[in-house]
């Protein structure tokens, strides 16, 4: 069963053709991504308005890149020759009817042009193409992120991590389709601390891999000098964490050094607040496996990028007495791509009513 599969929660015009393997995992056939990030830098942030328009003209020519990608891919044969020899859209899309089975889309949470960019997209393919059409929540792809490739699927019950911009949750997935939310934020995610601090530093948006390539200079360096940044609830007892005191204490200390902030004092800074979070979501992970014994241990979203939070975590796991296997997606498929959301539906498929899907910029985790 082969998966088109949209995603434009936030600032990327992504899409994704999948299927699974009689390994249980995930193939991505073809895919193409396009972002509108770098426009963002100057904003220090994702302008919504910005974002939904670069869609718009995106989207097209993203489809036709992920189609014929896949139609290659599928057809497994002189790969470069038929690529450069171009393949029109309307042939495409001929290949698309009658290969495609299921359009997949993210119906949210996200930013409300953006989302309704995919899902009115997806609705019409999905109507031309006569496919049923399958809506998914944003943040179940970051987790099925996690099917993709590899040899082995997750076993079930597993435990999941979900760090991005705009989220941080602790799940539990019994089964699939059986999710229950166990811990996470109470306010800020783990990567809106990190872009706001490296806002603060004058650092570009998205600051989670700014901070993280300051944190490595200043790592290199090996001048450990701690500025005792807080690492908020980490005691706490349950599963709860907190973000937005950890970026007020950054902000205070950066205050304190008045205009004189140095490269040097920026790698410190950048470092500390790495650890910080670093400490705070490996602490809260580990309590979560003691407290639910799960076989998988899913990490995911766009923080899972950072390699400091996948060395911490594996390291971790393997010194403890935890009996979980670890899964971490591949870099590309921890921030937003279609991919996961084709992965979602691979195991979530229960097709909707066209005419009843509509975009949810707060989509609920469950
Ligand atoms: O999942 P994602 O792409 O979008 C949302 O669904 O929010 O996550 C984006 C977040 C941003 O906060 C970004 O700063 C953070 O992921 N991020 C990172 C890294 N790469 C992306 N944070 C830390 N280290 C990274 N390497
Ligand atoms: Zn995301």
């Amino acid at each position: 069963m082969k998966i088109f599969a949209i995603e434009t929660s936030m600032d990327e015009t992504a899409v994704a053709v999948v299927e699974q393997t009689d390994k249980g995992v995930v193939r991505v056939l073809g895919e193409a991504i396009a972002s509108s990030s770098e426009m963002h830098t100057k904003t220090g942030g994702v302008v919504p308005e910005v974002a939904a328009r670069e869609q718009v003209v995106a989207m097209i020519p993203v489809v036709r890149e992920a189609l014929q990608r896949s139609k290659v891919e599928s057809r497994r044969s002189n790969q470069e020759q038929l690529m450069s020899e171009g393949v029109e859209i309307v042939e495409l899309n001929r290949w698309a009817r009658k290969n495609i089975d299921m359009v997949a889309v993210t119906q949210g949470p996200g930013m409300i042009g953006s989302l309704l960019v995919g899902v009115e997209t997806a609705k019409t393919l999905a109507l031309t193409w006569e496919k049923p059409l399958v809506p998914i929540n944003h943040l179940w792809g970051h987790l099925y992120a996690n099917w993709i490739g590899g040899d082995k699927p997750p076993e079930l019950p597993a435990l999941g991590l979900i760090v991005s911009g705009g989220h941080t949750d602790i799940v539990l997935m019994h089964k699939h389709n059986n999710l229950e939310v166990v811990g996470g934020t109470g306010d800020d995610a783990a990567g809106e601390c990190l872009d706001k601090c490296a806002r603060v530093l004058g650092l570009p948006y998205p600051g989670g891999p700014e901070i993280s390539r300051l944190a490595d200079k200043f790592e290199a360096k090996k001048t450990k000098i701690k500025i005792g940044l807080p690492r908020p609830m980490k005691d706490s007892g349950d599963l709860m964490m907190s973000f937005s005191g950890l970026k007020a204490a950054f902000v205070r200390e950066v205050q304190a050094l008045g205009d004189g902030v140095s490269e040097e004092d920026k790698e410190r800074l950048a470092y500390e607040l790495q650890e910080a979070v670093v400490e705070v979501l490996v602490e809260k992970s580990l309590q979560a496996m003691d407290k639910y014994k799960p076989k998988s241990f899913l990490l995911c979203g766009g923080v899972a990028a950072n390699s400091l939070l996948r060395r911490e975590l594996e390291l971790k796991i393997q010194n403890s007495q935890f009996k979980v296997q670890l899964f971490v997606p591949e870099v590309r498929y921890c921030t937003d791509n279609a991919a996961m959301i084709g992965a979602a539906a691979v195991f979530n498929h229960s097709p909707a009513d066209i005419s009843t899907v509509s975009a949810d910029p707060a989509l609920d985790l469950v």
